[in-house]
């Protein structure tokens, strides 16, 4: 695209937290789609390692992590520097999303993360237990502040590529497979109406399945952790217990599965670490694969979005719905190396930029499963080769995270009174229309694979041949 388009002015100043793999990405977009005032945009993190980007461009740099104890006050400060509403766009880890997020709404500024981030210590606190420092956990609490004060400043919870974009791909997957079917409803409207069609269509579940194949020039040292983006936000999550949206179909769960008592219900956790669970899925380059069952705020989002419910408020239809990951190879290494240990981790960490990348695409998209059809893949198939092409300072994996979030800003500049939403409640066609640009081919893949599909090999297994897509069948054991 030779002509990008300019989506709106953010009248206030612009505040970004953290300046690491998506900060740096999503400072071109910010700049490419908005007007803006650029004496009010101003970067805040405890890293300067890459402020010549933003001493380049007259951007102000403000040296020091966000704690508990100063983000009221250097959050207003520079929020409400300008005249118009401030857009707080927090890109950071180690801070609390919660926290953040109520007091830009308190003071009348916008906001976005792509994650429902604690303060420090959460993650990795041994004396709270498994449930505690599970997702759904973290999410309840954002449901909470909704219900404490609903409507008010629009704040968008958990806007990357996923969590995130994924829901917008999940309704668009459905009206094709709807489409495919030739089933003749109206496009759903309400919440409700989607999760009938979901229903309808025979949807038992959805995997976030995702193939990240961007090789290294150089090759993994050994005791380093490589990953595609933040490995302090992945070593978080994959640290959590493994969780996923429980679908009404599931007639087996395993013997370390942990129900919630409380909030809505729609998940449950596995004793262990999801960065060291592995499942069968499918995506359209791997084809049949193994991924990881890592803890994903949409895996229980999208899972409670389209439950639907008798009249005494039990769940009669729910997907089951969770991510099936496999990150690049040297990510990939890098767990076995740290699982080798015990889960002790390296102490050097290295995110791979575009440059120190060959080739490779970021495959990530939904598969909706347990239909007429089977199931059918939705997703985007970005190379690192396209992503150098249409923007600067990132890789593939990057581009499909900013690019949401610029999505994300543009649906809140424009929905500014809409209270905390995730992105299942956003209008998924305006986002994917500002978003898709970005994405590389964007297509659909029909599949007869089933997580059955060559089993069982040499050995006996313990399977469900009644129906092929039971987790029973998914998770590897
Ligand atoms: N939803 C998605 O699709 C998605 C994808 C990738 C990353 N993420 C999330 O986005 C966030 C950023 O990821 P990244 O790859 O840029 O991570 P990164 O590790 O590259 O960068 C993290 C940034 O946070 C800053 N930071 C650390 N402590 C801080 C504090 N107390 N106050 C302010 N800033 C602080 C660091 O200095 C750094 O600039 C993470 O929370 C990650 O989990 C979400």
């Amino acid at each position: 695209m030779t002509q990008w388009p300019r989506h709106g002015r953010i009248d206030g100043a612009i505040v970004m937290i953290g300046f690491g793999s998506i900060g740096k990405g999503t400072l071109p977009l910010i700049e490419r789609h908005f007007d803006y005032d650029k004496e009010l945009f101003v970067v805040i993190g405890p890293d300067d390692a890459d402020r010549k980007l933003l001493d380049e461009r007259g951007v102000k740099f403000v040296h020091l992590a966000i704690t508990r104890e100063n983000y009221r006050d250097v959050l207003t400060k520079y929020l409400k520097a300008g005249k118009g509403q401030g857009f707080c766009v927090n890109l950071s880890v180690d801070t609390s999303s919660l926290d953040i997020m109520e007091h830009c709404r308190a003071i009348g500024a916008l906001y976005i993360d792509t994650v429902v981030e604690p303060w420090p210590g959460f993650y990795f606190d041994k004396n709270i237990g498994p449930e505690a420092r599970s997702n759904y956990a973290l999410r309840e609490t954002v449901l909470a502040a909704r219900r404490a004060n609903p409507g008010g400043v629009t704040a968008v919870s958990c806007c990357g590529a996923n969590p995130g974009m994924v829901s917008w791909l999940v309704k668009q997957a459905l009206l094709n497979l709807a489409a495919d079917l030739g089933d003749k409803g109206p496009e759903p409207k309400t919440r409700d109406e989607w999760g009938k069609l979901a229903h309808r269509l025979g949807v038992k579940g959805v995997h976030i399945a995702e193939r990240d194949t961007q090789r290294a020039k150089t090759p993994k040292p050994r005791n380093v952790f490589v990953n595609t983006w933040s490995v302090e936000g992945f070593l978080s999550e994959g640290m959590q217990p493994a969780e996923l949206g429980w679908g009404t179909h599931e007639k087996w769960a395993p013997e370390n599965a942990g129900f919630h008592k409380s909030g809505c219900g729609a998940a449950i956790y596995l004793n262990q670490p999801g960065a060291n669970t592995r499942v069968r899925s499918w995506t359209p380059t791997a084809q049949a694969q193994y991924g990881f069952l890592v803890t994903h705020n949409e895996a229980i989002s999208i899972a409670d979005y389209y439950t639907q419910r008798d009249a005494n408020g039990a769940a009669i239809y729910r997907p089951t719905c969770h991510y099936a990951y496999h990150p690049c190879d040297d990510a990939v290494l890098s767990l076995h190396e740290m699982f080798g240990r015990a889960g002790v981790m390296q102490r050097e960490h290295h995110i791979l930029g575009e440059a120190e990348i060959v080739d490779g695409i970021d495959e990530l998209g939904v598969l909706l499963f347990g239909h007429k059809r089977n199931a059918y893949w939705y997703g985007s198939q970005l190379s690192v080769e396209e992503t150098r092409r249409i923007a600067p300072y990132q890789n593939a994996t990057g581009m499909q995270v900013t690019s949401a979030v610029l999505a994300g800003m543009v649906w809140a500049l424009e929905n500014p009174n809409q209270g905390i939403v995730e992105a299942d409640e956003m209008d998924f066609r305006r986002c994917l229309e500002v978003q898709t640009p970005y994405l590389g081919p964007v297509i659909g893949a029909y599949t007869d694979w089933t997580p059955l599909t060559d089993r069982p090999g040499f050995f006996p297994e313990d399977i469900d041949t009644s129906d092929p897509w039971q987790f029973r069948n998914v998770l590897v054991r």
